[in-house]
Order: structure tokens, then C-alpha cells, then sequence
């Protein structure tokens, strides 16, 4: 049980966010104002500000009893911390604020205020079954105006008597909602675990935020993949329809190589009989660190995206004594091609490129160094031309011992990432591989970095990898290397306020 209130975590957070420095941040990823983050929450656009909220524990390093932290933004990339904006100190959450989404509330709902910040989230309880005592969870809402928030007293809206049969109100959490105009209703997904413990994104309506109906399942576990899927997320491009969904206990096969997973389903979505029909499914990034992500969209149609970059398995790992502990993704635009999704880096960081490099042509056989290219906040790209190699590497985060290499190996189109060397004393998770087209010679990448990280895009977004690099931020060199002959474009940026 929290015993500490909302009052409390603002006075604690604004005491003590000076004792981090600067430079000991991430630059233009959001990380806790103090002490512990995990997943983004309540992505949303409200009145001339990116609004970004996350799982939050102000007064350590470690998860505890989940508060929301909160940040504004105009750009996606500068971002300017506001007061915690809830704490678990009510009956409908003593045990945690968990996951959830925001959204502007729409003009002409009964009994709504019309223009308000609306959060629904997941509360956390301890409830008496029989003898023993377990967490329960059910759907809360709250009402703002993008700084305070209050609670609303019909909380929670969605519990245990809205399940279905069979289902469990221990593991129903991470609500994500939308409103559909032309009904005038709001749907909203929550995840959920069945009787045979496969996870599932249960499907609700409401016309009001308050009384709730149960429509059916939206997407699923289907038996194959992981078990719960939390922080679920259901949006749509053009026609397609995209599912998200981060599964724990996923099976290391094919692309899936975390134990708790992400994915992305595309397939088409009828809104009369609320089914979406499945074409394909894929990891959503590859690397070691990227999880929950959440969409919203911009106020000019963009399609936007972030996950936290960070994975459940690494993170009791510490690697220095710093007062905080995880970060948020660099904001992603989505967009469609093929009926794939790609992901890119949302074009407002070229605002922060500094000193450009452009090396045209190089034909590169063994390793080189570029003198100016080094630096831990980089913005990169890397078009491989073709050649002869069977092996081409970027070499980043050089110094004091560490070295992290990220290699590709045209013949089976794979791009492995191997942090051995950045600085983890107990890495508990190997390689990641990025999985391209074998006999692909003409990768082209775009990197960006940020002092503990490293975000690939490949393939013009078709392929992400996020991981951290907690190597010190001292080790700033960086090194090409091909084995054989590899031509290769390269550009590269500082990044810098
Ligand atoms: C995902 C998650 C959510 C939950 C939250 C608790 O990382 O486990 O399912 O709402 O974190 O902090």
C-alpha cells in the first residue's frame, strides 16, 4: 500500500530533480524527472502540447507503486517536465496507477466536460478472496486540463463484473481508447487473460466514458503468441488496420526474440462487426529495447508512436549509481507501404543536427575512423552501395575498454547488434539480429544516438532495433569496418541543442 499522496511526489520531484545533471540524461529522450520510469502512458495532443505521461516511481530507482509522471512537449524532442499527475492513494488504485491512455474529451457528451484532458488507466487493488488476499484490476478515469488532474468518483468504470466469462480481473489492465464521430461512441481495448491463461484484447463501448457495454474479443494470443498482451493498441492507416500488443512470455522463434515481446499485426478491420482480420504479423523492433509502445495522433495527421526503451528482463541491472532509470523512445512517425508498417524517426529531430560529414563513394576494406564522426548524440546515415564484402560494421561508443559493434552480413541479410562490450556487467539478454533480406547488399541505415542508446532504422523504417547502451559517456569514438570490400555513402550529424 502507498502511503505517500500526489502532494507528496510533486514536493519530492521538484526537490530533488536538480540532483541529476544535464549531461547525465539523455538529450531528446524523455527520461523520469526522478528516480523510475516504464511504459509511456497517455500519449496524446491537448491544446498546443504533446502530452506524454509514464509509469513512474519518483522516490528510487526501482518499480513500486505506480504513479503517473508527466512531460509536455511542442516538438517531440525538447521536452519540459510538468507535476506528477496521479498517485495511488484511492480506494479505486491504492495499489498503483497502471497503464493507460488520454485524450481530449469531444463537445456535446451529457455529463462530460466538454474540451477536458480525459485519462482512463488501470487501477490497482488488494481485495479479500476467501482466505487469501489478491491485486485486482479494473479501468479508472480522471479529468484535467493538462497540468492537475482529478479523479472521477464513478471510478473504476470497468471491473470484474464487465468480464466475460472465464476471464480474470487479476490480469485486466492497459486501456486504450478511441472515438469513433460518426457513432458518436468510444470504444476502448483492454487487455485481458483467459481461462486457459492466452491473452486477449477485450473490446468495450460506452457513450459516456461512465456505463461500458461488452462487444467482444478485437485480437488475441491465438495460442502462439506469449501469454498476456499488455499495453495493447489498435489503430488504422489508409485501410489497413493495425493491432499492437506486448506479449510476455513469448517464444524465442523467427523474429521473436524477447522473452517479453512486442508486436504488430496488420490486417483490415470491419466497424460493423467489430472484427479484424489478421494478414500478417511481426515483431514490431528487434532490438533489446522497446516495449508498450503507444500511438496517438499529431494535430496534423501524422501517425505517432513511443515505446519505452528499456526491456522488463535487464531492468535490475544497473550499471551506475544515477537517481533515475529508464527512457522513453525517440517519437516514431508511422506510415504504410505495402501493407507493412514503417517507422520512422519523427523528422522534427533534424532540428537538432550540428556539423554535418558527408563521405560519398568510400570504398572501405578493413577499418577506418573518420576524424570528425565521433560522439555519443549522433544522428547517421549509411547507404551501402554493394561491393564485395561479406561483412560490414559500424563500431560505436569506442573507449575506456568498450566498443559496441553493429555488423551486417549480406548473404542472410542479417544486422546484429553486440553490446559485450558496452559497459553491462550482466547483460542478461545476447545479440539481437535484425532480420533483412538475405543476399541484400544495398542496406541503407539510419542511426540515431543518445548517450545510453541507439535506435536503427533500416530499409527506410521497414526494420527498427532499439537497445540500451549504458556504456560510460566517455566512450564517444566510432569506427566502419568491412570485411572484404564494402562502398559505402555516409553522413553524419552532431546532435546538439
Ligand atoms: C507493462 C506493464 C503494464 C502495467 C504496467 C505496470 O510494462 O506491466 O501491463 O500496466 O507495466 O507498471
Amino acid at each position: 500500500m502507498n502511503d505517500r499522496s500526489l502532494q507528496e511526489a510533486r514536493k519530492y520531484e521538484a526537490e530533488n530533480q536538480d540532483l541529476i545533471p544535464a549531461d547525465q540524461r539523455p538529450l531528446f529522450h524523455l527520461s523520469p524527472r526522478t528516480g523510475w520510469m516504464n511504459d509511456p502512458n497517455g500519449f496524446s495532443w491537448y491544446k498546443g502540447y504533446y502530452h506524454l505521461f509514464y509509469q513512474y516511481y519518483p522516490y528510487t530507482d526501482l518499480w513500486g507503486p505506480m504513479h503517473w509522471g508527466h512531460a509536455r512537449s511542442r516538438d517531440l524532442v525538447r521536452w519540459e517536465y510538468l507535476p506528477a499527475a496521479l498517485a495511488p492513494e484511492d480506494p479505486c488504485d491504492a495499489e498503483g496507477c497502471w497503464s493507460g491512455c488520454a485524450f481530449e474529451v469531444p463537445e456535446g457528451i451529457e455529463g462530460l466536460p466538454a474540451g477536458a484532458h480525459a485519462l482512463i488507466y488501470t487501477g490497482r487493488t488488494l481485495v479479500r478472496e476467501g482466505d487469501r488476499e489478491v491485486f485486482h484490476q479494473s479501468q479508472c478515469l480522471a479529468f484535467g486540463d493538462g497540468i492537475d488532474y482529478v479523479k472521477d468518483p464513478a471510478s473504476p468504470v470497468v471491473g470484474a463484473a464487465q468480464l466475460p466469462p472465464g476471464f480474470s480481473a487479476c490480469d485486466f489492465r492497459d486501456p486504450f481508447a478511441w472515438w469513433e464521430e460518426s457513432e458518436r461512441l468510444f470504444y476502448m481495448g483492454v487487455s485481458a487473460m483467459d481461462a486457459e491463461g492466452g491473452g486477449q484484447i477485450l473490446l468495450y463501448s460506452s457513450p459516456d466514458l461512465k456505463s461500458w457495454t461488452y462487444i467482444g474479443i478485437l485480437e488475441g494470443c491465438g495460442g502462439g503468441i506469449g501469454r498476456m498482451w499488455e499495453c495493447p493498441g489498435f489503430f488504422r492507416i489508409g485501410d489497413t488496420a493495425f493491432v499492437i500488443a506486448s506479449p510476455m512470455g513469448m517464444p524465442a522463434e523467427g523474429e521473436f526474440q524477447n522473452l517479453h515481446g512486442n508486436v504488430v499485426l496488420s490486417g483490415t478491420y470491419d466497424p460493423a462487426s467489430h472484427r479484424f482480420e489478421r494478414r500478417e504479423v511481426h515483431v514490431m523492433d528487434f532490438g533489446h529495447d522497446f516495449y508498450a509502445a503507444q500511438v496517438t495522433q499529431g494535430p496534423d495527421g501524422r501517425v505517432l508512436c513511443v515505446g519505452w526503451m528499456q526491456s522488463w528482463e535487464n531492468s535490475p541491472v544497473r550499471q551506475a549509481p544515477f537517481r533515475w532509470f529508464g527512457m522513453q523512445t525517440l517519437p516514431r512517425e508511422l506510415t504504410v507501404k505495402d501493407g507493412r508498417l514503417i517507422q520512422n524517426p519523427v523528422r522534427e529531430i533534424e532540428s537538432l543536427r550540428k556539423d554535418p560529414h558527408v563521405y560519398e563513394g568510400l570504398v572501405l576494406s578493413g577499418r577506418l575512423s573518420l576524424a570528425p564522426v565521433r560522439g555519443r548524440m549522433m544522428d547517421l546515415t549509411i547507404q551501402l552501395r554493394g561491393g564485395d564484402y561479406r561483412v560490414f560494421g559500424f563500431v560505436f561508443a569506442i573507449g575506456e575498454g568498450h566498443e559496441s559493434v553493429l555488423f551486417y552480413e549480406p548473404e542472410t541479410g542479417r544486422l546484429t547488434l553486440d553490446r559485450s562490450r558496452s559497459g553491462y556487467r550482466e547483460d542478461r539478454m545476447g545479440n539481437r539480429v535484425l532480420l533483412s533480406e538475405p543476399g541484400r547488399r544495398d542496406l541503407k541505415l539510419r542511426i540515431l544516438l543518445d548517450r545510453y542508446s541507439i535506435e536503427v532504422f533500416a530499409n527506410d523504417g521497414l526494420q527498427t532495433l532499439t537497445s540500451v547502451i549504458p556504456t560510460p559517456a566517455g566512450a564517444d569514438g566510432i569506427a566502419f569496418f568491412a570485411e572484404g570490400t564494402a562502398e559505402v555513402d555516409i553522413t553524419s550529424y552532431e546532435l546538439a541543442e
